[in-house]
């Protein structure tokens, strides 16, 4: 596969890690509106060729793929071109700002037939398959209930950098930038991690969202910070289920956490996945008399990187798809609908 990279921002130097150890991919070009940040990139990754815009990838064509990370606003435009052009995209999440263009998004690539795949990393998360299965399987029983939460802490600590001089997350936290805040950054993770965990859909939706004052007047420079910090939200699943799910970028202490707890009728699951690792604990059976949890061993499953590449050399559709992102992105939009309005939604 002859990739192009659409973005060469915090996540492309974290995809590329992934991208260059994989065989029969070899990155051909990258794109970046930002000469600076395009060169430095392109000299660290040695891709040869060099473009300030899409169009002029496009027009040179010699591609047959491209991952598109570039910030959330610009997903829909650029994919938009790229399935014109008859390329495969990998679309880093969330897919785009609302529903309706992620919906366009979709249809425009299953009409035009090309490989779509939206980039929900913590697929990547063996624990996560595996509690998957189990839950398939029906060792668990029927699931009552689930929680989930994604903690981090940028706007607390340092550790990724500074929010308030960096562009990286300036854009994050202002809706004029076209961030929906931590819901649409990392509130489709979590959605998609508790659902896909549980094996199961989100049917209805209740979320609280707040925007706690960072900066005098609430802007620094260009960027108004109106996007919302931390949201709380409970849902229905289709499979009767209640759940709970929350992120904050508040959670002092937590770089990055995703936690996900399965309660089913025969059975427990905690998936948690940290930067330090990932581990799957279960009460089932005659353990839950005495309420004891034992860690469960899992095997490595393949990357979203390894499985896009797969899916272009075979040509056979793989998993997550566009059509999924924007169903979650649904959930998202409805999320918003229902802090205005104060009332649960249906999906
Ligand atoms: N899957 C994950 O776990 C994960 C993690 C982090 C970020 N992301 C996603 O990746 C995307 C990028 O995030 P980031 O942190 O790398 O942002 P970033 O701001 O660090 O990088 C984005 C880059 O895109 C460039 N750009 C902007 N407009 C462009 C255009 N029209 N054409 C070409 N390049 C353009 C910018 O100059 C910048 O270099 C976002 O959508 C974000 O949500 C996903």
């Amino acid at each position: 596969m002859r990739l192009l990279v659409l973005g060469t921002g915090v996540m492309a130097k974290n995809q590329l890690t992934h991208f260059s150890k994989i065989d029969g991919v070899t990155v051909v070009g990258a794109v970046d509106t930002d000469p600076d940040r395009l060169s430095a990139f392109a000299d660290k990754f040695n891709i040869e060729k060099r473009f300030h815009s899409l169009d002029e990838a496009i027009a040179w064509g010699e591609f047959d793929a491209a991952t598109n990370i570039t910030p959330d606003r610009i997903h829909h435009p650029t994919t938009m071109a790229l399935i014109a052009a008859g390329k495969h995209a990998l679309c880093e999440k969330p897919l785009a700002e609302n529903y309706p263009k992620a919906l366009e998004m979709t249809e425009a690539a299953e009409k035009a037939g090309v490989i779509n795949m939206v980039n929900l990393t913590y697929r990547n998360v063996a624990p996560l398959q595996r509690a998957r299965e189990m839950v398939l399987a029906g060792e668990l029983g029927t699931i009552k209930h689930v929680e989930a939460s994604y903690l981090q802490s940028w706007l607390v600590s340092r550790a990724w950098g500074d929010w308030r001089t960096e562009s990286t997350w300036l854009w994050r936290l202002s809706t004029g930038h076209g961030s929906n805040g931590v819901l649409g950054d990392v509130g489709i993770h979590i959605l998609d991690f508790a659902a896909y965990g549980a094996a199961t859909d989100i049917d209805h939706v209740f979320a609280r969202l707040k925007t706690f004052n960072k900066a005098p007047g609430g802007q620094i420079g260009e960027y108004m910070l109106d996007a919302n910090d931390s949201f709380t939200m409970s849902v229905d699943f289709a499979n009767g289920a209640l759940g709970v799910i929350h992120a904050s970028r508040w959670a002092t202490g937590h770089l990055n956490e995703l936690k996900l707890r399965i309660y089913g009728e025969k059975g427990s699951l905690e998936v948690i996945h940290r930067p330090s690792g990932s581990e799957l604990r279960g009460c089932l059976g005659e353990d839950a008399e005495t309420a004891t949890w034992r860690e469960i061993e899992v095997t490595p499953v393949p990357t979203n990187y390894q499985r896009f590449a797969e899916a272009v050399a075979s040509g056979i559709q793989p998993d997550p798809n566009f059509r999924h992102a924007a169903n979650l992105q649904k959930v998202l939009d409805l999320a918003m609908v229902t802090e205005r309005e104060r009332r649960e939604l249906k999906v």
